[in-house]
């Protein structure tokens, strides 16, 4: 299976390219056409440049990667080493890792010279389906997550679901979160069909997969080309796909981003409590809270945590939004495939309703 998709709103300039074992012939043809490329890559896929012609002239760094190399202190000694790797306006950054590499990567490249071209090329589901697409990049602070980085499009990205198969399971289930998030806050049809296939997925089958991708890339494309700087308050606001992310965001805070709880972990947690919320404010049927909850426990998407009601969640949430009079947006959900901006809703009123 081979899928393109071109992201063609003014201003964004990037294709995306799904094909199954593709990779090999993908990154020479990266080389043959651009005079010096230079690759950051996370060790755990560093065998990919053994199939590659000539792999051993490669310029490349290495990396163990986690949420801990989204920092100034990687930021600095990265970008010193691309600048002693030589580095002009033409250069290439190839990035061939995660979404924490992809993130780091990413603000190197828009920043370096003041921005050099940028190639991704995702290996973990969560950055297939999700992190790679949409040209946001950040690095983290003691302030908080993602709060310093930039708007900045790759010109490609590369995506070869064979990388799948050396990831743990647990990390195949984070990124399954975000699809299931696709189509819960757009598509119906698509909830449906991963009803039906989610087992293929889990079981790496290349065709279920690569669809699985395709239409999660492309639901997400909606709301980029339509909000790609997260300005809109409305129902094409880029913000709609932080569906379960508040919740998610402040779980993972309180778990200080350990392994406890991956990301895909928390926003499933997350979008439970907004799917709850969205029930309890009479704008989602009983009918379809349980059909989500059901896909859920099917597929082994965590659906609560001894934590999430925790007085300390809703302080985190409180802080985390800067409000002064109690309120926070939320998005909830009117019926599976349709979500909605929900703004100022009183925090002390969703605790009384999750409570209830
Ligand atoms: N920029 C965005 O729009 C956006 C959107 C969503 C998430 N994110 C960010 O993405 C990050 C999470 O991404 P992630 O889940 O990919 O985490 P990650 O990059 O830490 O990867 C998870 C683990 O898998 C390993 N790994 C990577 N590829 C592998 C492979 N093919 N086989 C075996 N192991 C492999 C990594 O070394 C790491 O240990 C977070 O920092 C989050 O903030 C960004
Ligand atoms: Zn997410």
């Amino acid at each position: 299976m081979n899928k393109k998709i071109n992201f063609a709103s003014k201003g964004i300039k990037c294709s995306v390219e799904i094909e199954v074992h593709s990779i090999k012939k993908k990154i020479e043809s990266i080389i043959n056409t651009n005079s010096n490329v230079i690759f950051l890559i996370d060790k755990k896929v560093l065998n990919v440049f053994k199939k590659v012609k000539n792999y051993k002239n490669l310029k490349y760094i290495a990396l163990n990667c986690s949420e801990k190399i989204k920092s100034f202190q990687y930021y600095s000694m990265i970008c010193s080493k691309v600048l002693s790797l030589g580095v002009d306006r033409k250069s290439v950054l190839v990035v061939i890792g995660g979404g924490t590499l992809g993130d780091l990567g990413g603000f190197i490249a828009s920043t370096l010279l003041r921005g050099i071209d940028l190639v991704l090329i995702p290996t973990t589901l969560l950055s297939q389906v999700d992190s790679s697409i949409g040209g946001k990049n950040g690095i983290n602070t003691s302030f908080g997550k993602n709060l310093v980085g930039t708007f900045y499009q790759p010109k490609l990205i590369i995506i070869d679901p064979y990388f799948l198969s050396s990831l743990p399971k647990r990390e195949i289930l984070s990124g399954y979160a975000e699809i299931v998030k696709h189509a819960i806050i757009y598509d119906q049809k698509f909830f449906d069909w991963l009803n039906r296939n989610s087992k293929d997925i889990f079981k790496l089958k290349y065709h279920v997969l690569c669809k699985a991708i395709h239409k999660s890339i492309l639901i997400k494309k909606i709301y980029v080309e339509k909000d790609e700087k997260e300005k809109l308050k409305n129902k094409y606001s880029r913000a709609i796909l932080n569906f379960g992310h508040t919740f998610g965001h402040a779980l993972e805070t309180y778990y200080n981003y350990n392994k406890r709880l991956t990301h895909g972990e928390a926003i499933s947690i997350g979008m439970m409590i907004a799917t709850t919320l969205s029930y309890k404010l009479n704008y989602l049927s009983f009918k379809d809270l349980i059909k989500i909850k059901n896909h859920f426990i099917a597929n082994g998407l965590p659906i609560e945590n001894k934590e999430m009601y925790n007085k300390k969640i809703f302080e985190i949430i409180y802080k985390d939004k800067k409000n002064t009079d109690n309120k926070i947006n939320l998005i909830l959900l009117k019926n599976i495939g349709k979500s909605f901006f929900k703004p100022n809703i009183n925090l002390n009123k969703i605790k009384k309703l999750l409570n209830k």
